[in-house]
């Protein structure tokens, strides 16, 4: 579905703009839309979701789903159907097959570029009496299962190897655990949590440093026991098993981490004033806001109030000054996909931002530090790369040189494509990024809305 081979790649540069002004919303949240998903998918009746990120990592979670029994469809908007039926626009509707009852699936399933995807849904299929092979593009077939492969065999399930493409043999009755994350990682826990779904007994979650709670959070909206406490300073995550899920209406807010792409391009293109509706702003994912603030930049919350269960406000954005600082390591997790657009403030910024604690960006959909490193530095910024970082010296407000002569290597990763279009609207030549189809795993409309906003 999504192999993005080099053949076909779609360069584009990404070139200054004048002030981006006005109002715009973004896509749904990931996080919350491949959860939606997968726990409609297991609740006996019908789930409602509007909002849905209709990106190709989602769809890959949708079509694994249908795949094992669901089923998921997408209602058209009220002006697609003659009056016939009114409904919010691109309702998806989904029929689940109840905890326990996912039936194998015949084909391989194709998580495209979806890490989200591959561990959540390793988590469902390791405790249900399923075989199921996972596929993925060339980026997700370099990424470590091994974090989720562990917990799952602890479980009971078998694996053929830790990097797809892999096998993976569900047990039923599996084992329940308590599982302590050896990595801050939201995706682990969450594959531990659902693999406990179907599991009798209590599976347990020790979490020392926390991480997004969309799963906990949606999991007692659908009516799963689950509840958390604080043991000597430690978040711990309890869920009873063979759990009955019941059908939900979820509205899916905006995504914090798409919406980070367009707060940056107004905090650094001049004369820019723009709001963006409708963002996510759950403490676990807010982080970049906080840390923009500090840097000085003008980001104000407009209509706190409460979208699908999580709190969400209109963001503000203006034009600003950024002063370089040292960002606290505590917040990565908040903030964990934010930090490539980040590093691009921080090349814009007076003084030197210093960022550490960032191992995991190794091993996303590239390796951020050293491609983020690269595109930079090829764009004339000055960027020392550490083992756990990036340290870099901004030019104070000054456009960036660019990268006319060069194509930005992205690496199939959709953030490093939208980073660096952000970092060519604040340069003089302009980014010229060599591939931006990958962009259309988180963000479809990314290219349609700036350029919307730059005309
Ligand atoms: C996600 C968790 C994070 C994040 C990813 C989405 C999730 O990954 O980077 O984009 O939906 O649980 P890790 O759990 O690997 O940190």
């Amino acid at each position: 579905m999504t192999s993005h081979d080099h053949n076909a790649a779609t360069p584009r540069r990404f070139g200054p703009t004048g002030p981006l002004t006005g109002r715009i919303r973004v896509p749904g949240d990931k996080s919350i839309s491949h959860r939606a998903l997968m726990f409609g998918a297991l609740a006996v009746g019908e789930t409602r979701v509007t909002g849905l990120l209709e990106g190709e990592d989602v769809m890959a979670t949708a079509a694994a789903l249908k795949a094992m029994g669901a089923q998921i469809e997408r209602i058209p908007a009220a002006s697609d159907v003659g009056g016939i039926e009114r409904v919010a626009e691109g309702e998806w509707r989904i029929h689940g097959v109840g905890v326990g009852c996912l039936l194998q699936p015949q084909a391989p399933l194709d998580m495209g570029n979806s890490g989200t995807s591959t561990r959540l849904l390793m988590g469902l299929v390791a405790s249900h009496p399923i075989t199921a092979q996972f596929t993925g593009d060339a980026s997700l077939s370099k990424r470590p299962m091994g974090r989720v492969t562990e917990p799952l065999s602890l479980m009971g399930a078998e694996f053929s190897g830790t990097t797809l493409p892999l096998t993976e043999r569900g047990l039923c009755p599996a084992v329940p655990i308590a599982y302590r994350l050896p990595v801050a990682s939201a995706q682990v826990k969450s594959a531990v949590l659902l693999a406990g779904l179907n599991t009798a007994g209590i599976t347990s979650v020790i979490e020392p440093v926390p991480t997004r709670d969309h799963t906990e959070r949606m999991l007692k909206g659908f009516g799963a026991e689950l509840w958390v406490e604080q043991v000597d300073g430690e978040r711990v995550i309890h869920l009873r098993g063979e759990a009955d899920l019941r059908p939900q209406q979820i509205e899916v807010p905006g995504d914090p981490s798409s919406a980070a792409f367009f707060a940056v391009a107004a905090l650094v293109v001049p004369g820019s004033e723009l709001t963006i509706e409708n963002v996510g702003l759950n403490p676990t994912r807010a982080g970049l806001f906080e840390v923009l603030r500090q840097m000085g930049g003008s980001i104000e919350e407009l209509d706190r109030r409460e979208v699908g269960g999580e709190p969400v406000a209109d963001l503000r954005v203006r034009h600003s000054v950024l002063k370089g600082i040292e960002v606290d390591p505590a917040l990565a997790p908040s903030m964990i996909d934010e930090f490539p657009v980040l590093f691009v403030a921080a090349a814009l910024a007076e003084g030197t931002t210093v960022t550490s604690g960032l191992d995991e960006l190794r091993v996303k959909e590239s390796d951020r530090l050293a491609t983020m490193a690269a595109a930079l530095t090829g764009a004339g910024a000055r960027v020392e790369e550490r083992e756990d970082g990036l340290v870099i010296a901004g030019t104070g407000g000054e456009p960036l040189r660019g990268s006319a002569n060069s194509r930005t290597k992205t690496r199939l990763d959709h953030r490093i494509a939208m980073s660096m279009a952000v970092a060519g609207l604040a340069s003089r030549d302009g980014v010229e990024v060599d591939d931006t189809r990958p962009i259309a795993t988180s963000f479809p409309a990314f290219e349609a809305l700036l350029d919307g906003l730059a005309g």
